[in-house]
């Protein structure tokens, strides 16, 4: 990913809070904006990963989970049709939408070397150590012949640690991401395989 700096860091408007859209209608933006169906996979990953862990490790209410599931749902649509822009796009579609700013902010912060917002809660810290996981954990599965079944952590742990193995996934974005939040890394890796290996 290239560097793309916001230049700002706040995000949507106060008096938007709480107003979110439905999942049908995330779905259906990334339909019109990412015709690459590898690219919407990966978001979809993210976005059941986001929603578990909002459930189960935060104890959130359906609203809150939401929210955190849109994040993931929506963090790379403007990827594929405004790489050189990657960002600014979908964080001002969502803007002139009316969604809740922590949406918006929690999809500003998911690169923070990439587009100078740091995450601050916790939806921003685990889309951020989310996002290159389940990207690496994918193509993990991708080369097992039996995919996601019988995968274990041991074995990620150990791709993590071989350089030439998904090599465009940044593993110091890894550990940046791990640095922020108190959950070791094998939790978020097993977390990870079992959330998104139903999603198709
Ligand atoms: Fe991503």
């Amino acid at each position: 990913m290239s560097i793309h700096v916001l230049g700002r860091n706040t995000f949507g408007d106060p008096a938007d809070a709480g107003k979110l859209m439905s999942i049908e209608e995330a779905h259906q933006l990334l339909e019109e904006w990412v015709p690459n169906e590898r690219l919407r996979l990966h978001m979809k990953q993210v976005a059941a990963v986001m929603k578990a862990w909002a459930i189960e490790r935060e104890g959130a209410d359906a609203t809150t989970a939401l929210k955190w599931e849109l994040a993931g749902l929506l963090h790379d649509a403007d990827w594929e049709k405004h790489p050189n822009d990657h960002c600014r796009i979908i964080i001002e579609e969502l803007e002139r939408r009316h969604i809740d700013p922590e949406v918006i902010h929690c999809i500003a912060s998911h690169g923070p070397r990439y587009f100078g917002v740091e995450p601050n809660n916790t939806m921003d810290k685990m889309i951020y150590m989310f996002d290159e996981l389940s990207g690496f954990v994918h193509a993990a599965a991708l080369i097992r012949p039996t995919r996601y079944e019988g995968m274990d952590v041991k074995s990620i742990m150990k791709k993590l640690k071989t350089p030439s193995f998904a090599a465009q996934v940044n593993r110091d974005d890894i550990t940046d991401a791990l640095s922020r939040i108190d959950t070791p890394l094998e939790e978020i890796i097993q977390f990870v395989i079992d959330h998104q290996k139903e999603v198709v």
